[in-house]
């Protein structure tokens, strides 16, 4: 299926399945707040390339904010109170992103959302991610909001099964995603950016995964 055909206007609404689905432009309103928030976050937690289990090192580059972090190492994928790198606990959560994560779980059918996880990917020009499932979190009732910035990128959603066919949709600056209840196992990826750099971002896309992970 090729999600494209679909038109990006904001406000539009795209069903990727029974209950996930993107809605366009959602998070454009948030933006001028998000960005010095980001640029706090990173001053904190610093952006960097994390080693999968496997022993490659992810392409995107990361940080966290909230009461947990997402991290990987050569001993696994888990969720962690405290920076591995600096030692510390991860940035608070700032209440723009509470905000924004809870307004569009609400707006996609999810009332009530309380992340307690926001993972932060960076994409340069060339770094994308494989298909995966998110399943490291404690609460897999609680959907994943996600929330991209800067440059496009071709959103891949697939099913429950690591073979299903994948979906593809651009997800364009201040596009948002979400996906749970029946969806919230699909597995998904995104290809690397691609088009002009973003006036604003440069040559980046900025994703932001929320989650109740504990
Ligand atoms: C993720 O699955 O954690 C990130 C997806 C994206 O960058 O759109
Ligand atoms: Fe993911």
């Amino acid at each position: 299926m090729n999600l494209e055909l679909f038109g990006a206007q904001d406000g539009a609404r795209v069903a990727l399945g029974p209950e996930s689905v993107v809605l366009r432009g959602l998070a454009l309103p948030h933006v001028p707040a998000l960005l010095p928030e980001i640029a706090r976050i990173t001053a904190q937690s610093p952006w960097r390339q994390m080693h999968t289990p496997g022993g490659f090192v992810m392409s995107a580059a990361l940080s966290n904010c909230g009461a947990l972090g997402w991290t990987s190492d050569r001993r696994g994928y888990r969720y962690s109170a405290v920076d591995p790198q600096t030692g510390l606990p991860w940035p608070a959560m700032p209440a723009v992103f509470l905000a924004l994560a809870r307004e569009v779980a609400e707006a996609a059918g999810f009332p009530g959302f309380t992340p307690d996880a926001c993972l932060i990917n960076r994409y340069g020009p060339q770094a994308r991610m494989s298909l995966h499932q998110d399943r490291n979190e404690r609460d897999l009732c609680a959907p994943v909001v996600s929330v991209s910035l800067g440059m496009s990128a071709v959103f891949l959603f697939g099913g429950l099964q690591r073979g299903d066919k994948a979906a593809r949709i651009v997800l364009d600056h201040g596009d948002v995603a979400v996906w749970g209840g029946r969806d919230r196992l699909r597995f998904h990826g995104v290809m690397a950016p691609r088009g002009p750099a973003h006036p604003l971002l440069g040559e980046q896309r900025i994703n932001f995964t929320f989650r109740k992970a504990g």
